[in-house]
């Protein structure tokens, strides 16, 4: 991940890449870089750090050509370096690609390519694709780029975004989509086209949009573009015309920021584990953060302090803390804590979560413990702000800007962050083995994948927020690390719609809250697949016998459940530690969809 920008036409295509990445610039990168077509070759610049050093590189070794792509990366794989920069270009220097995405089995499909020879310079899984589509024009197409690209496409695990360009057909680029890794525009020029991740990176070439699908493969020209499924169907893409404003400009193809910033969070978690978990070793890097091993055995107590869909990422933190990492966690309302006479000592940390890195209650409480000698953490968002300036070690979101008024995106990658903390202090305190540690960062490289296939379902939602749109009343239900999402759903209903929700742990039903169930109050249940699948099965035959209407979010496969639940969510089947993260994306679409209406 994280930007990518792509022009073919009749200018220089160096200096417009270089001005579509500068624009992305606030998402966060690492390293960037270039490449072009020019006299049948290509050329490549890349380089660590800002897009400076990379347009300095440019300056002393010009390059240039009609053709070009350009990439901003936070490393996913392997560390930030020159060769681990993007574009990346096969060995036999046919093809260059820039990518962003995770590729989930390219262990695998690294082991099958080296054993036919090929040999890789980078340790990015994008290398396998750029590999593995020059291996398949050789041994397979006879040449045919579009053709070997779309078969590699078809072996890729997880959700991509691709560009690729071939030094013997540079009258055309390739773009295709998989799955929800982020978004694929077609900027439609005259006598010129452009790609890009995010349109603020070619808006001002183009206002004429098209945005690929998942799994479509755009074949685009000078002066054409032709797009089709990975399947070979065609298809026949609308053109957005985006407005002048700068809001309409910043929405893009969604009906509204809550909207887009939910279909971000695929993209989202992948750059807040950009650079920071090595999928291969298990290792997790947190520079930032300044913890080493004698800090991680000393620490007694984690205190999480934070506020509103914050205090509830804590919720589910303290999980990830207990189970992994074996630290006793408490978790604080800010607004509560500033104000009591917590004991604390110096091997207590206290953990600050706040998107904004801003909020007066958040901040006032980890004054307070600072002040009884407690050492301070952050989980932020906003580089820059004061949870981050004033904490001894802190977590950088990667979030991008949240615009809509619900946290969704920020929720999401604070979940993530915690996850990775609670990872690497087991690892320092040996409550986790290598193994466990190898296993852990090869499910969070499945996370992207995982919520992008909840957004997939997104008219299945629309046909159920239909039925229910109407309703005054909603109950969310959840048990285990999954009851923080029931609050978190509830309060994202509440604040988004002004509809009443209530959120509560499951199995506090029976000691009051069931009185309220009945027809008029539809009931939303995680009942995944885990360990307390049989509670929440048995909950929601309490809620059925009250003559509750429940709306279950289930294990996709799971067919007991529809005896039981009047309609089904299904997510995929995953590791209990990323179902909250997984969970509540259905949810958030659920709502989404109510509260603008877009089933009408
Ligand atoms: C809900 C929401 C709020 C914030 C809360 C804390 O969607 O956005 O509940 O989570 O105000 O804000 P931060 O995280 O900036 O400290």
């Amino acid at each position: 991940m994280c930007g990518i920008v792509g022009y073919i036409g009749h200018r220089n295509a160096v200096p417009l890449v270089l001005d579509g990445l500068q624009r992305l610039e606030y998402r966060g990168y690492d390293s960037a870089g270039v490449a072009v077509i020019h006299e049948g070759q290509i050329k490549i610049r890349r380089d660590v750090g800002k897009l400076i050093n990379l347009r300095n590189k440019v300056e002393s070794g010009p390059i240039e050509g009609t053709i070009g792509i350009g990439h901003t990366r936070w490393a996913t794989h392997g560390e930030p370096s020159e060769r681990n920069a993007h574009p990346h270009v096969s060995m036999n220097g046919d093809f260059v690609v820039v990518h962003n995405g995770i590729v989930e089995n390219y262990l695998e499909l690294k082991r099958e390519l080296t054993s036919e020879g090929v040999t890789f310079e980078s340790d990015t899984d994008t290398e396998v694709i750029v590999q593995l589509i020059a291996h398949h024009a050789q041994h397979h197409t006879n040449g045919d780029m579009v053709e070997a690209t779309r078969q590699t496409a078809l072996r890729l695990r997880g959700a991509q975004a691709i560009v690729v360009v071939n030094k013997h057909t540079p009258d055309r680029l390739i773009a295709v989509r998989i799955g929800n890794a982020g978004g694929v525009a077609l900027g439609i020029g005259n006598g010129e086209n452009f790609v890009a991740s995010d349109i603020p990176a070619i808006l001002e070439y183009t206002r004429k949009m098209i945005f690929l699908d998942h799994a479509d493969m755009a074949v685009v020209t000078a002066d054409s573009y032709h797009i089709q499924t990975l399947q070979g169907e065609p298809v026949d893409a609308e053109i957005h015309e985006i407005d002048w404003d700068s809001v309409s400009a910043g929405r893009g193809e969604f009906q509204h920021f809550m909207q887009k910033e939910i279909f971000e969070q695929a993209r989202a978690v992948t750059d807040t584990m950009g650079g920071r978990v090595d999928f291969e070793k298990g290792d997790i890097l947190l520079k930032e953060l300044n913890l080493d091993e004698a800090l991680a055995k000393r620490i007694s107590k984690i205190v999480i302090t934070a506020c509103g869909t914050s205090y509830y990422s804590g919720l589910v933190g303290k999980f990830f803390f207990e189970q992994l990492a074996r630290v006793n966690t408490e978790v604080e309302y800010a607004s509560e804590y500033r104000y009591r006479n917590p004991i604390l000592d110096e091997n207590t940390i206290v953990l600050a979560i706040t998107q904004s890195g801003e909020t007066a209650d958040t901040l006032a409480a980890v004054a307070e413990a600072r002040k009884r000698g407690a050492m301070m953490w952050s989980v932020v968002n906003a580089i820059g702000s004061a949870a981050m300036r004033t904490a001894d070690g802190y977590v950088l979101m990667n979030a991008g800007p949240e615009i809509g008024v619900a946290s969704t995106k920020a929720f999401t990658t604070s979940l993530v962050n915690q996850l990775m903390i609670a990872l690497r202090l087991g690892q320092l305190r040996g409550t986790i083995s290598a193994e466990q540690s190898v296993f852990f960062a090869q499910q969070l490289s499945q996370l992207p994948r995982l919520i992008g296939q909840v957004l997939e379902f997104e008219d299945q939602i629309k046909a159920l927020a239909t039925v229910f749109h109407n309703y005054k009343d909603f109950l969310f239900l959840g048990r285990g690390i999954n009851y923080p999402i029931a609050l978190e759903g509830a309060l994202k209903l509440k604040e988004i719609s002004y509809i009443h929700a209530e959120g509560y742990p499951a199995g506090e039903m029976k000691h009051g809250p069931i009185a309220l169930i009945d027809e008029d109050m539809p009931v939303l249940a995680i009942a995944i697949q885990d360990d307390l699948y049989e509670k929440m099965i048995s909950q929601i035959e309490q809620a059925k016998a009250r003559n509750g209407i429940v709306i279950a979010v289930a294990t996709e496969g799971d067919t007991f459940i529809q005896s039981k639940a009047d309609h089904v969510l299904y997510v995929p089947a995953m590791n209990s530690f990323l179902s909250p993260i997984v969970s509540l994306a259905s949810f958030e679409l659920i709502i989404s969809i109510i509260v603008s209406g877009s089933f009408l």
